[in-house]
Formats: C-alpha cells, sequence, structure tokens
C-alpha cells in the first residue's frame, strides 16, 4: 500500500477555511490527505466531491473515506472536463481545490514509469485507461514538439540533440524508462544525473497535457465558486505557478473602463494570499517532496457588483 504526505496542510485549512456544512469540489483527490480534513470540517450537513484521473488513487481515496458522514461523491474523471464531469445540480461550491501533479505513489510504484530510478515500461499516465503512453508520444510525435516540450516543460539545454538521439536510437522506439536513461547519458555524459528529473518531468507534462488542464481549471474554476467561496491552488512548477498567479492577478483587478480607463468597479475576486505561500523548513525537512509546493488562493465576494470570472 503506498502513501501520500499532503502537502501545505495546516495552510490550505487555515487559508479555504472549510466550514460545517459547506460543499467542497478536490479536483486532484490523490490519495485524499487533504480530503479528510476538509471531510472532517465539513461535517455531515456538508457535501464533497472527489475527482482524480488516475483511478486506483481514487478508489483506495473513496475507501478510506467512507467513514466520513458528508454527501460524497467520487468521478473518474480529468480536471479538464470541468464543470461538464459534474452533475449538472451541482456546479457550484463553497470551496475548489487542486493539488495538481503527481502524487507519491506514482513515484513510489516503478511500474508507472514515473522513476527514472527504475527501469519500467515508459508509460507516465495519470489515466491509464486513456491517452498515449511516453513511449508512443516519444516515437509518433513530430521532432520540433518535442523539442519544444523539452525546454518549455524541463527547461533542458541540448533538446535538439535529445530528441536526434531519441530518434535514430539504433534498437529501435524507446519503450522502456531505462532505455531513456541510456538515451539521456549519451546527450549529456557525466551531467546526466542532473537533467533526468528534468526530461522525466517534461514527458510526464507533456503525456498529461497539465497545463491545458490547468488553464481549464482557471477558466471555469472561478466562476463555479459560490459567493464567498475560495479556490486554492497548489503547483509544484514555474511555468503552472505563473499561470495561476497570472490568471488571479486578472480576476482581481478593478475593472477599468476601455476607453477613458477610470475604475469602473470593483472585481468580484480578492486575494486570499497577496504572495505565494511556501512550505516551512519544517515541512520540507519531514516530506522533501513539499520543497516546490506553492499555494495561492482567491476568494468570491459575498455581494457583488459585477459579474466579471
Ligand atoms: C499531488 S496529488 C494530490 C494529493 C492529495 N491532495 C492528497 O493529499 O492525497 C495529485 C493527484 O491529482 C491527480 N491529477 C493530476 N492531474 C489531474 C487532472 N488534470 N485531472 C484529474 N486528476 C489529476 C493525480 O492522479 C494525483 O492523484
Amino acid at each position: 500500500m503506498f502513501t501520500h504526505e499532503p502537502v501545505l496542510l495546516s495552510e490550505c485549512l487555515r487559508i479555504l477555511d472549510p466550514k460545517a456544512g459547506e460543499s467542497v469540489l478536490d479536483v486532484t483527490l490523490g490519495l485524499g490527505g487533504h480530503a479528510r480534513e476538509f471531510l472532517q470540517r465539513i461535517g455531515s450537513t456538508g457535501s464533497f466531491i472527489g475527482l482524480d484521473a488516475d483511478s486506483d488513487n481514487l478508489r483506495q481515496a473513496e475507501e478510506s473515506l467512507q467513514h466520513f458522514s458528508a454527501s460524497k461523491t467520487f468521478i473518474h474523471t480529468n480536471f479538464r472536463s470541468l464543470p461538464d464531469c459534474l452533475p449538472s445540480d451541482r456546479r457550484e461550491f463553497d470551496v475548489i481545490f487542486a493539488d495538481i501533479g503527481l502524487s507519491s505513489v506514482h513515484v513510489d510504484d516503478p511500474s508507472r514509469g514515473f522513476t527514472f530510478r527504475a527501469d519500467a515500461p515508459l508509460d507516465l499516465r495519470f489515466d491509464r485507461t486513456s491517452g498515449m503512453t511516453g513511449a508512443a508520444l516519444l516515437s509518433s510525435l513530430d521532432p520540433e514538439t518535442l523539442m519544444t516540450a523539452f525546454q518549455k516543460f524541463g527547461e533542458l539545454p541540448r533538446a535538439r540533440s535529445l530528441v536526434e538521439a531519441i530518434r535514430s536510437r539504433k534498437d529501435g522506439p524507446i519503450l522502456r524508462t531505462g532505455q531513456l536513461v541510456d538515451v539521456v547519458r549519451s546527450v549529456y555524459g557525466y551531467k546526466a544525473p542532473g537533467f533526468l528529473p528534468q526530461v522525466f518531468q517534461a514527458l510526464r507534462i507533456l503525456v498529461n497535457g497539465e497545463l491545458d488542464a490547468l488553464e481549464q481549471l482557471l477558466a471555469v474554476g472561478p466562476s463555479m465558486l459560490k459567493p464567498g467561496g475560495r479556490l486554492g491552488i497548489i503547483s509544484f512548477h514555474s511555468l503552472e505557478d505563473r499561470l495561476v498567479k497570472q490568471k488571479f492577478r486578472e480576476l482581481v483587478a478593478v475593472e477599468k473602463d476601455p476607453v477613458t480607463g477610470a475604475d469602473v468597479g470593483q472585481s468580484s475576486f480578492k486575494l486570499l494570499t497577496p504572495r505565494a505561500v511556501r512550505p516551512a523548513a519544517e515541512e520540507i525537512k519531514t516530506n522533501p517532496r513539499s520543497r516546490s509546493a506553492c499555494l495561492r488562493a482567491l476568494s468570491k465576494a459575498e455581494l457583488y457588483t459585477s459579474h466579471r470570472t
């Protein structure tokens, strides 16, 4: 049985402040670490929906959360399909929460292909029931797209040489993590150990379309908040955090008249985290995987004059 330590847990509870009777949507249920505390707080009169693209994580979380008395719904889906994946009468929430990226399970179970530390099929999908594996993408995507992904999602130098080495591998297409590791070694030499995490991260972001999913969440999430509702997003990568920060800034900006530039209306949203919230040194010490976590949150006004989302 694999475990996952929830990150920035006390900060999420303090800032998102789920209360008795409220409705919570957790779009990255994982093993239910944050959800457990949300369910505790909302009590028997609250309602909870948990989503995850990984059906194994979803099932394990569902089992471990059964004893909470709130009304609970668990849905195997990618949050990229919000809001349509939700029941039609449950489209507004007091708290919406996302803790994006991969869970410890993905890294700790070598058979999933997320880690370069063990040889396994190069899968890297959160949802093993759909989409293309890492191996399939490496052999079928056009080289320019692959190179851009390595540069953008992994900030890798010599991405062109890497793609050329992947495509011209003399023993045929890469199917396993170990084969990718060998190619990375052939390109980066003694510097390869420093670049392996970035190569696997870039491929994982590409395989799971992680930035597209986040953009969809940012596009629809704010409009799914009830008045007074709170949206919190934990990201682990500067590209993701930049998207969250920019969208939140746009949402809280005072509305301007497009012609005169005069202030014409208060925004419906307020930042709950003027600066990104990061784990304290103590948390990083006990859970080193939390070190790049970054929480941002905003709230929707109780009574608002503008309906901008
Ligand atoms: C960091 S873990 C969440 C951990 C959880 N908060 C906990 O404490 O147990 C992220 C989870 O979100 C899922 N996930 C990532 N991207 C997703 C997406 N676009 N749609 C649905 N689930 C996603 C992953 O499968 C993983 O289980």
